[in-house]
């Protein structure tokens, strides 16, 4: 069978193909962008890639390289270090305005020029070559192939960056940038300057929704903190002065780039791109944002969407037959709090006449920290009530040394959890 969601992209081509807006004119080689061109690329957590359209085409990553800076500037700085050098707050401003923090003079986020100028100077390197190489090899790995700097939109940048290069002195002036403030822009630019398709931007994107895990080679390439951190950061300031309608409408932690392209990444489920170079007022692609309103809205990818989560956890609950009857229940899917209460609820209500409860995680794809500590203390609970408990748990979804001081039963299999009682 053809799968309808390649159809269904082309039908979104088709229908968010609007001609307004107009193509960058300030940096001199993004003026010369062909304005028609269109495309869409879906790449969901498991590395299946749907797409539409000029998926292929390449552009500069512009400002879509600003999260994923912030994201190695987190690894090499820390999370507090860089705290007292960029805050957290959006700016309500266009990209390119100052919105500096009176008395700190701390850029208001790592999204608009000045905490992205500041965010690359931050990143770990001695000069502005050797930062943007330590990004360009980063983001070839979440984008999952090579990717190569576009030497003469670098240059054709770096030529008109006068507002960055403003930009920069300002925060040397003011005492938050520590390097030379045109090796900063120098640098900054060079960033923007990596080319990418929309293919490259859809696996980057869904490395951030697979929490820092580039879904087709499995690496762990940015720590699950930093993602939260970057995604909670595009989605409060990453769409600029337009991050309210954003939020309302398309409710998806996203980024925009001058050259027309805008990412998205929903967390748990898929990365998204969009290119089309005529661009709105705020700088985002007009199409970009029109395709982005439209998906979620068709495929219900609002963060804000309600899902029950809760409802879901608890798969089975049954007794076994046989002279030594077993309790067992059997969890599923992704344990945050409200999953394992639902769980820990079902196990505090029953009476366990049995004497042994076997709790199945076979099918518990990942248990958080809340998740497992919350599964351990029912367990512990219930061995204070002379109730003895295994786990049956082949893909270790806990894990650490609290589980090992827990002196918990643990098996692979449901039918040796089962028969160890037998055998005894
Ligand atoms: O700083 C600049 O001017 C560009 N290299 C990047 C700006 C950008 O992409 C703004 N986003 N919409």
């Amino acid at each position: 069978m053809h799968s309808p969601i390649p159809d269904y992209l082309l039908e979104v081509l088709d229908a968010c193909g609007t001609d307004g807006g107009a193509v960058a004119d300030y940096i001199p080689e993004l003026a010369a962008a062909d304005p028609d061109r269109f495309g869409i690329c879906l790449a969901t957590v498991d590395g299946t890639v749907y797409s539409a359209g000029n998926a292929e085409t390449t552009f500069t990553i512009q400002s879509m390289s600003k999260p994923f800076a912030y994201g190695v500037a987190l690894a090499d700085q820390g999370h507090e270090a860089m705290a007292e050098k960029i805050d957290v707050e959006p700016s309500g401003e266009a990209f390119n305005e100052i919105s500096l923090e009176p008395g700190t003079g701390r850029p208001k986020n790592a999204m608009i020029n000045a905490g992205a100028i500041l965010t690359h100077s931050l990143v770990a390197g001695d000069d502005g070559i050797q930062r943007t190489e330590r990004l360009r090899e980063m983001f070839s790995r979440c984008a999952g192939r090579e990717l190569r700097i576009d030497e003469s939109a670098f240059t054709s940048e770096f030529d008109t960056a006068h507002r960055n290069l403003g930009l920069a002195h300002m925060m040397k002036a003011v005492g938050i940038l520590d390097c030379d403030p045109v090796e900063a822009v120098r640098g900054y630019s060079r960033q923007c300057s990596i080319e990418v398709t929309c293919r490259d931007l859809a696996m980057m994107a869904a490395t951030l929704a697979n929490a820092g895990v580039q879904p087709t080679t499995g690496e762990q390439i940015l720590s699950r903190r930093s993602v939260r951190q970057m995604l909670s950061v595009m989605m409060t300031c990453g769409m600029y002065d337009a991050a309210g309608d954003w939020m309302t409408d398309v409710g998806i932690p996203a980024k925009s780039g001058v050259s027309g392209g805008v990412i998205g990444a929903l967390p748990g489920q898929v990365g998204i791109a969009v290119f089309s170079p005529r661009l709105d007022s705020h700088g985002s692609s007009v199409r970009g944002v029109e395709t982005f309103e439209r998906l979620s809205t068709d495929m219900g990818m609002h963060m804000m969407e309600v899902a029950h989560e809760g409802r879901s956890a608890l798969r089975d609950a049954f007794t076994t037959d046989g002279p030594d009857p077993v309790t067992v229940y059997q969890v599923q899917g992704d344990l945050r709090f409200t999953g394992a209460e639902t769980v820990v609820r079902a196990i505090s209500e029953a009476e366990h006449t049995t004497g042994r409860v076997v709790l199945d995680l076979t099918r518990a794809y990942r248990l958080n920290d809340v998740g497992q500590r919350m599964l351990l203390e029912v367990a512990r609970r219930l061995g204070l009530d002379g109730i003895e408990v295994a786990m049956v748990d082949p893909d270790h979804a806990l894990h650490g040394p609290h589980v090992e001081a827990s002196g918990l039963e643990m098996f692979d299999h449901l039918d040796a959890a089962i028969a160890a009682r037998a055998d005894r």
